[in-house]
């Protein structure tokens, strides 16, 4: 059980480690990461996402981007990066083969997964859709055309821990003290930290801790150069710099969880719990400009599955918990509605001034009073 754990006390023994190796660690070690060995997903697993809460969630999306990609004359090509159980592109594919069946006849679905284990569980979930769907490595993607999406991929990847001690930034490291794993604060270990914290204007006051997400930076840039002509959708939850880094947040927002229990115990049960930290939107938006990604709307989850068409879900909605699940993942306070945020980035199309994925909330505010006196 405390293989993983040992295997780090033994490397951070030598050399202190920074929080981002330990999370790419914890979750990723090829043996004993976290997303290597055991379905971390649903009741079983540690943590649900919108894609457990409803089947709804995937049919939503599925009705967006299909919108999108007749109205930007787009390739008929979705590409999902992290894609979990495979759910989600199970729920989409589903959707397209029973109701856009033309479409379904077309479309080419890749997927970029780093976790083997999980590759094989998709593998094995869309059995159905054989020939549909094809596994890439991020490497392998280039002049992509079409709609590029996750959901909760970016929370996933490994953060840097930055904290201020008396008006000096320091990043922590893991280290090994006292027969114990645990934060030591020391010079920042990469430069591009301090690049980060300039550009994006992060000001923490005294004993404040924030988390950095350097491969969120890597990512999008790297991201935009793969895109030829399309959209780029990114659901997570997070919100932009300002909010995210703000006073009230004193311990930054990393967190772990352990059978749908959220606990800050980061060196207990490594391997075997989650780690995951809020995203920083606005580092999307500012590093995805240096590769051409332009911004379409970032907006609330909630409204995104408005525009999406998830009224329609709820008006053929059968039983009163399909109802309730479909509520949870569109009511502003708690569920899925508060923290989650989806960002809407293009590349190579031109966005008409009407496009459904910019409609205001004020559009559409009559249509969600109605379902509020449905639901
Ligand atoms: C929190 S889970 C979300 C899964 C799924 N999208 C959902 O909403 O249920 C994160 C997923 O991203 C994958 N992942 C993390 N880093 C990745 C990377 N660099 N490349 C590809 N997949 C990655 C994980 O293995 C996992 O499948």
């Amino acid at each position: 059980m405390d293989e993983l754990r040992e295997l780090i006390i033994e490397k951070v023994k030598n050399k202190k480690m920074t929080f981002a190796e330990f999370m790419n660690l914890a979750l990723y070690h090829p043996q004993y990461g976290y997303y290597q060995k055991e379905n971390p997903f649903g009741m079983q697993g540690s943590f649900y996402t919108s894609v457990d809460a409803s089947e709804s969630f995937g049919r939503s999306l599925a009705r967006g981007f299909l919108k999108a990609i007749n109205e930007l004359d787009l390739e008929p090509v979705l590409c999902e990066m992290g894609a979990g159980s495979g759910m989600l592109a199970n729920d989409i594919l589903n959707f397209y083969k029973d109701e856009e069946p033309q479409f379904y006849e077309k479309i080419e679905y890749i997927i970029i997964e780093k976790s083997e284990y999980l590759i094989d569980k998709q593998k094995e979930l869309l059995k159905a859709h054989e020939g549909k769907i094809s596994w890439h490595s991020f490497k392998e993607l280039r002049d992509f055309d079409g709609v590029f999406f996750s959901n909760e991929l970016v929370d996933a990847f490994p953060v840097h821990r930055i904290i201020n001690i008396s008006g000096e930034l320091k990043e922590l490291y893991v280290i090994y003290h006292d027969d114990k794993l645990q934060f030591y604060p020391d010079d920042f270990s990469t430069e591009e930290l301090k690049e980060y914290i300039n550009r994006l204007n992060i000001k923490l006051v005294d004993k404040q801790i924030a988390d950095i997400n350097l491969d969120a930076v890597k990512w999008i840039r790297d991201l935009g150069k793969k895109i030829n002509k399309g959209l780029v959708v990114t659901i997570d939850y997070g919100f932009e710099a300002k909010q995210l880094y703000a006073p009230f947040r004193m311990d930054g927002t990393v967190t772990c969880y352990f059978k749908h229990t959220q606990n800050n115990d980061f060196f207990e049960r490594v391997g075997y719990q989650d780690i995951t930290a809020f995203v920083d939107f606005s580092a999307l938006m500012e590093y995805g400009k240096e590769s051409g990604l332009d911004v379409v709307n970032f907006e609330p989850q909630w409204l995104f599955l408005l525009q999406s068409g998830i009224l329609d879900e709820i008006k053929y909605a059968e039983s009163d918990l399909h109802k309730a699940r479909i509520r949870s993942l569109i009511i502003p306070e708690g569920g899925f509605g508060t923290n989650f945020n989806v960002l809407i980035q293009s590349k190579g199309v031109k966005i008409p001034e009407n496009f459904f994925y910019k409609k205001r909330s004020t559009e559409l505010f009559n249509e969600l009073s109605k379902i509020y006196s449905e639901i």
